[in-house]
């Protein structure tokens, strides 16, 4: 067991979550008596510079600067001055992840329901490109439902300003499921890169399962099993998982995961706008 940690004008209650690098607790401010989520970097973790700057410059930065309804916002950044933890304090997001929503509740959304809380996360995403940042871990397990049925972005963790070239020419960190080739290779990153991820999110939201992915137990083999199908193997039609998906949603993903980023929708407004179309075209059928 991990003691809690011990902050100024935060009571930590308990460990909601541990993700990768971080630990998230559940916890109130004191002075407001709102509760508060704390993100702590894992100690395997909090040594490395490189994490330690992202999570300070980059996630904490974010979380301050974005005014979007579906980001959490900062609330607190601490920098212990004995330990050299950090912590982020953030609005407390209540609900699930939508990993959890699909894999222990509903199994997959039926696209009636998925395709707004789709067009939600797009805009969403939509935002975060047009203020400069790559997020690169877009994946329904850093998306938060809420009971309202409203959506939550989270986990900058590895989010990257698109000016910066030194982390655009990609640092390879990421979820190997969620990740075209250009990033695991370590090339060149742009919004194609969050796009193909997007892509792989929404194949997730209306068939329940990942559209590349392995079991081999060997966690090596695994993820060189993951890439080589990403690489070389064609989108899987989603109508074998659920026959009720048909080829206009089908085309619309294929062309969000194509293999080649210049392939894929450019932007989240071009991705969003084909979504559009598609509703637009499958109301009129009816
Ligand atoms: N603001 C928040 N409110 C509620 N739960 C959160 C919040 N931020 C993160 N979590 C929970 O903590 C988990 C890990 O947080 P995340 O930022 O994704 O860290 P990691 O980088 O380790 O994946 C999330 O999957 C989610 O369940
Ligand atoms: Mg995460």
């Amino acid at each position: 067991m991990n003691d809690l940690p011990r902050l100024p004008y935060y009571h930590v209650d308990h460990l909601i979550a541990e993700g990768g690098t971080a630990r998230v607790y559940w916890g109130v401010d004191l002075r407001s008596g709102y509760p508060v989520a704390i993100k702590e970097l894992k100690i395997r973790h909090f040594k490395n510079q490189a994490i330690r700057n992202n999570f300070k410059d980059i996630e904490a930065q974010m979380y301050l600067y974005m005014q979007h309804p579906n980001i959490p916002k900062l609330v607190d950044f601490i920098d212990m001055p004995n330990t050299h933890q950090m912590y982020i304090v953030m609005e407390f997001i209540q609900g699930r992840t939508l990993e959890q929503f699909i894999y222990n509740e509903i199994g997959l959304i039926p696209e009636q329901k998925a395709l707004p809380m789709f067009l939600d996360i797009l805009d969403t995403m939509a935002y975060i490109h047009k203020k400069g940042y790559l997020h690169l871990d877009i994946k329904t397990n850093n998306v938060m439902l809420k009971p309202d049925g409203g959506i939550k972005i989270i986990d900058l963790g590895i989010a990257s300003r698109m000016t910066d070239a030194s982390t655009n020419t990609g640092h390879g960190y990421g979820t190997p499921a969620y990740m075209p080739a250009e990033q695991s290779e370590k090339r060149l990153l742009g919004k194609y890169t969050d796009i193909f991820a997007l892509g792989v999110v929404l194949f997730e939201m209306l068939t329940g399962r990942l559209p590349f992915n392995s079991d081999n137990p060997n966690p090596t083999q695994n993820i060189a099993e993951i890439r080589n199908k990403i690489k070389y193997e064609p989108t899987p039609k989603m109508k074998q998982f659920y026959p009720m998906i048909g080829d206009g949603l089908q085309a619309i993903v294929e062309k969000a995961t194509a293999k080649e980023p210049s392939q894929r929708y450019q932007t989240c407004e071009e991705f969003a706008h084909s979504i559009n179309d598609y509703l637009k075209q499958n109301n009129n059928k009816r």
